[in-house]
């Protein structure tokens, strides 16, 4: 019996304001509908299909690479229909089982009860409680507690309204049942929709057993329909970051003042400080300390490494036992080794600098491969670009740079080589001697400043 799973995303989204389709807005970083999609994919199914609609060109092009089969729904004639578009590519013999591409936060645990329960031959529905069931299709049950139907809001008597168990929309069935009751739907009620609710009332007629399956958490069967409901998501989704941090070992200043933007990784005892933003892939070694206000994007941070307050680091490594920041900013395709530390306002691009090099104050690097023990003075700047083409800049190891130094590339410096303070390098500089440019220092005696009151 395979698992097929159909995520319903036709819906327009109306209510977003938005050019982008609803499932690409993103819920911590990642598109709506790619929680979604990794969620079903815990679940081992045989086939993940999206049910996408019109004008859903571009989600197909930004999901594209996560391997589900998409069915267009061209016109939206309800969730039954929605369904049904999908079915063709089912056997009677598998299970199918409904996601929504707008409802994030569903755990694969929670779905895994519906999947057991209809491969065991029930429709299983997962349901709530809610003091507030406005909205929703409304459970409903016969005098022996068993479920025979879902009426929606739309269609409620007013006795049925005041129902507080409701439909959360998600259910499992087994295939071949399922396509028969799709079958048999009509449209007449309220919206003029054909409701995959009402396979719920087929199936008790038909002696099926509904069965009933509650969220391991009341916030799995939240939906986005506006931006309002996109933040209350999003903190919501945050706080599950923060925690799955925290049971990990992880010290963080505030839960609520992290925020995390795709999938980070980290060893036991790190400290994160606050209104710190991880973006993309990030992977912190053990005992890693984060100060406020560092923004990375990308990064991998060793074991012991210490960012102070304010780093902004993309696409990059930073090494073992690294002092980094405050005020530093490193960008893509820069590597720092062991032991590196870099001071306030520096600049690091594209750079590889090797164990206990450091570069303390106000300096760019750019295109540069560094090697250990250097020591670059305040100041320095590493001249790449010549207003077309970028050049490298090669130091060796354990060169001492004076402060306000401009190395002009292409350029390499020897190995411990010492260039004096203030000097214009633009030739290659030998190893191991002092080199430097500069004009001699003279003072002219006796000299006065002008002044207004001369004649
Ligand atoms: C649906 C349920 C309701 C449940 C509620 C939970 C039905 C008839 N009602 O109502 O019992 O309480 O969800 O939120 O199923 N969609 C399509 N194609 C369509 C129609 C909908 O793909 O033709 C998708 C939408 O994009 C959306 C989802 O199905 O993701 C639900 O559709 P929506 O119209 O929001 O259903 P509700 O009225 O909320
Ligand atoms: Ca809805």
């Amino acid at each position: 019996m395979t698992l097929q799973i159909i995520i319903l995303a036709a819906g327009q989204g109306t209510r977003m304001c938005s050019a982008t389709p609803k499932v690409l807005h993103p819920l911590g970083g990642t598109p709506l509908l790619q929680h979604v999609i990794r969620t079903a994919r815990q679940l081992d199914p045989g086939r993940i299909t999206v049910v996408y609609g019109h004008g859903g060109e571009q989600v197909k092009e930004v999901l594209a690479g996560e391997g589900v089969e998409w069915v267009l729904q061209d016109e939206q004639l309800g969730t039954g229909h929605a369904v049904d578009q999908a079915m063709p590519s089912v056997r009677d013999e598998d299970t199918v089982l409904v996601l929504y591409g707008d409802v994030p936060l569903i755990q694969a645990k929670t779905l895994a009860v519906l999947v057991e329960k209809a491969r065991a031959g029930s429709l299983a529905v997962l349901t709530a409680k809610l003091n507030d069931p406005q909205g929703y299709g409304r459970m409903l049950r016969d005098d022996k507690g068993r479920l025979i139907g879902i009426v929606e809001q739309k269609d409620a008597s007013a006795a049925q309204l005041l129902i507080h168990e409701i439909n959360s929309g998600f259910l499992a069935a087994p295939a071949g049942l399922l396509r028969g009751w799709l079958q048999r739907l009509d449209n007449r009620n309220a919206q003029g929709e054909h409701y995959l609710t009402d396979v719920i009332a087929m199936a008790a007629s038909d002696g099926v057993e509904v069965e009933s399956v509650s969220a391991s958490d009341a916030h799995e069967i939240l939906g986005v329909n506006d931006r309002i409901q996109l933040a209350q998501l999003e903190r919501i989704w945050q706080r599950r970051q923060a925690e799955r941090l925290m049971r990990g070992g992880v010290t963080l200043a505030d839960p609520a003042r992290l925020e995390v933007r795709g999938e980070v990784s980290a060893g036991r005892d790190c400290s994160i400080d606050i209104n710190v933003v991880l973006e993309g892939k990030v992977s912190l070694g053990e005992r890693v300390s984060i100060g406020p206000g560092c923004v990375l994007k990308n990064v991998t941070v060793g074991d012991d490494a210490e960012l102070y307050a304010h780093c902004v680091i993309e696409d990059s490594v930073v090494g073992k036992h690294c002092l980094v920041g405050p005020f530093a900013r490193i960008r893509p395709e820069t590597q720092l080794a062991e032991q590196v530390r870099v001071g306030n306002f520096v600049e690091i691009k594209k750079s590889t600098i090797a164990k206990g090099s450091k570069i303390n104050h106000l300096s760019y690097i750019g295109d540069t491969h560094m090697g250990s023990g250097v020591n670059i003075g305040a100041g320095t700047i590493v001249c790449n670009y010549d207003g077309a083409c970028k050049h490298l800049t090669e130091i060796g190891d354990n060169v001492f740079v004076g402060s306000d130094t401009q190395l002009v590339a292409p350029v390499r410096v020897g190995d411990g080589a010492t260039i004096g303070a203030g000097s214009t390098i633009t030739r290659d500089v030998p190893e191991n001697e002092l080199t430097l440019s500069r004009s001699k220092q003279q003072t002219i005696t006796g000299w006065t400043r002008p002044s207004k009151d001369k004649t």
